[in-house]
């Protein structure tokens, strides 16, 4: 995915600009640049790099700029270098086009332009938006322009309706410096309305320094932008009506707060973001949850015949965890399926079938096609996102948000813990109403109401997690192993200490070992096992020893007062008593800051891994 802004007001845009990539940054970053409007004609400066990289050559703001458009890149077509950095001009250099998505049918359309006599410089699918328009546009009185429309506006309409794909996109045109459009599909896309000025990004994060007032566009709109105000319509030219909406998330809440990085931030957030996911839901008083988005849901659910967990990467593990909360409270038969996986495999959907979605964005491509697989083969689909008003939020037909406010580290952690409490809550409440006790159920309830001040325990261990790391730093490869609700946490933690430590991380059930990953164990390779008390307590006990015997250095997450498991490993690390089902909220944590720890001490860029993006928007 890649992040776009673009502003039109008062002031001089160049700074707004380069202010709002900087928050849009963790959506890619390996190239950027900037279009400014001024003296009636465009200034592109872009380059390979960061922001930071940017900034280095820009010229200095002179407030003439009132009108530009900016992106931060995540490559797709074409390396990241500075020729298929945006934005793209059109051959003319009249028109310039920011854009995140993927152009499907750029490959005809280019070849189209270029037997038009159209040239092109750069290597994207992007640059065919802004030579389709231009093209266009310098065509436009031989195809006749109807009276109210600009020629601009025009020639916009025409070029997006022969693009297949996805597109969030911000345009301008040399002879209309009064006026910014944009425009959507299946990229997000918000335009920030505030009191002269106006901002139009991919994400609010980049808009709610300047306004908590905007509008959120859908698939297919577009939105022309003027100094006195705004106009939305679709890309067939019917005028739509859209209600300003608030911002929910505050500056605070993006910004890194004394904190290295995003990512150590949202680790220690974990006590309260759980505590506003929990907060107003739950009350172990009557033993009753209240789930307010799947309320006209709930007798569906409650019928399921079969549940289906959709999602990618931690979104999947926590999918997991919710499979054996579900089963175990609910006795509902749940599969969790990757969403790249389920999308193409024709699923059988029978009645009685209920698809839930996760995902912290609600952007993702692969969850959100499978979503759009499952409401086509006639399941509900539900959805479990963090992202208010995002595609999945809008594509799926009830669902529970996590309200733990942006995750902006590209490592997703606090969404975790999060999803993880809103599919124990569902679990709980799904039991309630089929067989569990009010009294089970509200035990269950009062030990999830206890999570927030357990992690509180745990993040005191920080220091002594980091050194763990350092002892093991130079360490390629190492295992991490888990049986039962703790085994999606042991693939957790694998996932979190390779995409940003780039260290090779395998995550198993401990049993599996012994069928061919215990052939790795030698020279001290550092095995991470997941063995707080539960029902495989003892098992796992035989499998740190088998690591032993053959030389693996033994990093145990165990119950606190575990006496036993403290003198058999090399390092040891507790989580505060609880019921084994809710225990990957607690046992997650300690693993989320070894990966935090280890990769600060590679001295890897923590909040931007290499070659990542924080939602994979494309197939
Ligand atoms: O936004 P989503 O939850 O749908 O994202 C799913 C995955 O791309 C995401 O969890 C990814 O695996 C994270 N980088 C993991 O830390």
């Amino acid at each position: 995915m890649c992040g776009i802004v673009a502003y039109l007001g008062r002031k001089a845009a160049q700074p707004i600009l380069v202010e709002g990539l900087k928050r849009l940054e963790y959506r890619g970053y390996d190239s950027a640049g900037i279009a400014l409007l001024d003296d009636g004609s465009i200034h592109v400066t872009k380059t390979s790099g960061r922001i930071s990289a940017l900034e280095e050559i820009l010229d200095e703001p002179h407030g003439r700029d009132t009108l530009g458009i900016a992106h931060t890149r995540w490559a797709t077509h074409g390396r990241p270098n500075t020729t298929n950095a945006h934005p793209h001009l059109d051959a003319t250099g009249k028109i310039a086009v920011v854009h995140n998505g993927i152009i499907e049918n750029y490959a005809t359309l280019r070849t189209w332009l270029q037997n038009e006599g159209v040239v092109f410089r750069s290597e994207t699918d992007t640059e065919v938006i802004a030579n389709l328009i231009g093209y266009i546009y310098a065509n436009q009185a031989e195809a006749g322009l109807p009276d109210e429309q600009s020629a601009f506006e025009w020639a916009v309409q025409q070029a997006l309706r022969k693009l297949h794909g996805t597109f969030g996109l911000a345009i301008i045109c040399c002879d209309f410096p009064d006026t910014l459009i944009g425009a959507k599909r299946g990229s997000p896309l918000i335009l920030g309305v505030g009191n002269t000025e106006y901002i139009l990004a991919s994400d609010a994060a980049a808009i709610v320094e300047h306004t908590t007032q905007a509008i959120y566009m859908a698939d297919n709109e577009m939105v022309l932008v003027g100094p006195d105000g705004f106009h939305t319509k679709t890309i067939d030219n019917v005028t739509v009506a859209k209600d300003l909406k608030q911002i929910e998330f505050s500056l605070e809440q993006i910004e890194l707060g004394g904190f290295e990085h995003h990512m150590l931030k949202e680790i220690f957030e974990q006590p309260e973001s759980l505590r506003m996911c929990l907060g107003g839901r739950i009350d172990a008083h009557d033993g009753k949850i209240k789930l307010g988005g799947i309320r006209d849901y709930l007798r569906e659910l409650t019928r399921a015949r079969h549940v289906i967990f959709t999602a990618c990467g931690t979104a999947f593990h926590a999918g997991l965890v919710g499979e054996f909360l579900l089963e175990h409270l609910a006795r509902i038969p749940v599969e969790t399926e990757y969403a790249s996986e389920f999308r193409y495999r024709n699923p059988i959907i029978e009645d009685g079938t209920i698809v839930i979605a996760i995902s912290q964005s609600g952007e993702t491509a692969d969850t959100l096609a499978a979503v759009e697989q499952a409401k086509e083969r006639g399941a509900g689909v539900l959805g479990v996102v963090n992202v208010v008003g995002s595609t999945i939020a809008r594509a799926t037909d009830a669902g529970i948000y996590l309200h733990v406010g942006p995750e902006i580290g590209v490592a997703s952690t606090k969404a975790f813990t999060a999803q993880v409490a809103v599919l124990s809550m569902l679990a709980i409440e799904l039991g309630r109403r089929r067989h569990l006790g009010s009294d089970d159920a509200a035990r269950h309830i009062e030990e999830l109401a206890q999570i927030p001040e357990k992690i509180e325990r745990i993040l005191e261990q920080s220091d002594h997690i980091r050194d763990i790391a350092a002892a093991n730093i130079e360490k390629d490869n190492w295992l991490f192993l888990g049986r039962g609700f703790n085994y999606p946490v042991a693939l957790e933690g694998a996932l979190k200490l390779k995409e940003i430590s780039y260290i090779h991380a395998e995550g198993l059930p401990a049993a599996e070992m012994k069928h061919g990953p215990i052939a790795l164990i030698a020279d001290c390779m550092p095995a991470v096992f997941v063995a707080t008390a539960g029902a495989q307590y003892d098992k796992m006990m035989g499998n740190i020893e088998e690591v032993r015997a053959r030389g693996g250095r033994i990093i145990v997450v165990a119950t606190e007062g575990d006496r036993y498991l403290e003198g058999v490993a090399d390092h040891f690390i507790t989580v505060p008593q609880t019921p084994e089902l809710f225990q990957p909220m607690l046992t997650v944590v300690p693993l989320q800051l070894l990966a935090y720890h280890a990769a600060v001490l590679r001295g890897h860029d923590v909040d931007k891994p290499r070659n990542l993006a924080k939602s994979v928007t494309v197939e």
